[in-house]
């Protein structure tokens, strides 16, 4: 694996300020040298950012948000939160194109908006792609990885804050991930499509039912530098495992 390895916990709509205490046990694991290399991410729900925020403020662990609004910093949507009103928390990073939001109505155009107004907020972006299970039966893979980098970056031109999250929608909270041929072949694909756009090194995590058991046979897939991880990462004794099994 590379020289940063990315563990990206995204905790989705769950978590409670009373869940911040068990974050103990990680801010002192990452304070050891061997895992310096480890990026870590963490993206709340947007109710703790700012305790996180304080929590982590001492540690190399950053904090994004799990979306963001297309308007740069304020207006009248009732309900959302801007690139600006991230930054100003202190947030580094931020999710765009979940398929959780992209099943809740975003398209490729809205995806692009966002991630080209979150940049010039200077906001580190995860874009996430995948195929969902009718794709992937269909053999559609590949023109959907395609189309979603195509349409998703279109007009980018630097993309030294962009980080991809190759996450199969069928394998999302299913348990289930793919065979590791398979994701090499699909990593593979997706660096043929970025290397058209850019001869900039672009990282590529995966994402999709990690847990501190696949880890052991995911760390080894080739071509990847990372793992955004949703449910096991809201359990800091998993994402921990999955640190320490990846890094050892
Ligand atoms: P999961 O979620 O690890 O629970 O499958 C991953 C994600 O949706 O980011």
């Amino acid at each position: 694996m590379t020289n940063n390895i990315y563990f990206v916990a995204n905790w989705k709509m769950y978590g409670s300020i009373s869940s911040l205490n068990s974050l103990n046990k990680l801010i002192k694991l990452i304070k050891k040298k061997k895992y310096k290399k480890a990026k870590i991410i963490y993206f709340p729900p947007f109710t703790l950012i700012h305790s996180l925020i304080i929590k982590f403020k001492k540690t190399k662990i950053s904090i994004g948000g799990q979306n963001c609004h297309q308007i740069e910093n304020y207006g009248s949507f009732t309900g959302s939160i801007s690139p600006k009103m991230l930054k100003d928390l202190g947030c580094k990073y931020v999710i765009l194109g979940h398929s959780e939001n992209r099943d809740a109505g975003e398209n490729d155009n809205l995806i692009n908006n966002k991630i080209k107004i979150a940049l010039k907020k200077k906001l580190k972006i995860i874009f996430c792609i995948g195929e969902s299970l009718n794709q992937k039966r269909k053999k559609a893979t590949f023109s959907i990885l395609k189309k979603q980098i195509n349409k998703g970056l279109n007009g980018i031109k630097n993309f030294s804050n962009i980080i991809i999250a190759y996450e199969p929608v069928w394998s999302i909270g299913t348990g289930i991930i793919p065979k590791t041929e398979e994701l090499e072949s699909n990593i593979k694909l997706i660096k043929k499509i970025l290397h058209k756009k850019t001869k900039q090194k672009i990282p590529i995590l995966y994402g999709g039912s990690v847990n501190d058991l696949n880890i052991s046979k995911l760390k080894n897939v080739d071509g990847i530098s990372g793992f955004l991880v949703g449910s096991a990462s809201q359990n800091s004794k998993k994402f921990i495992d999955i640190i320490k099994k990846t890094i050892n």
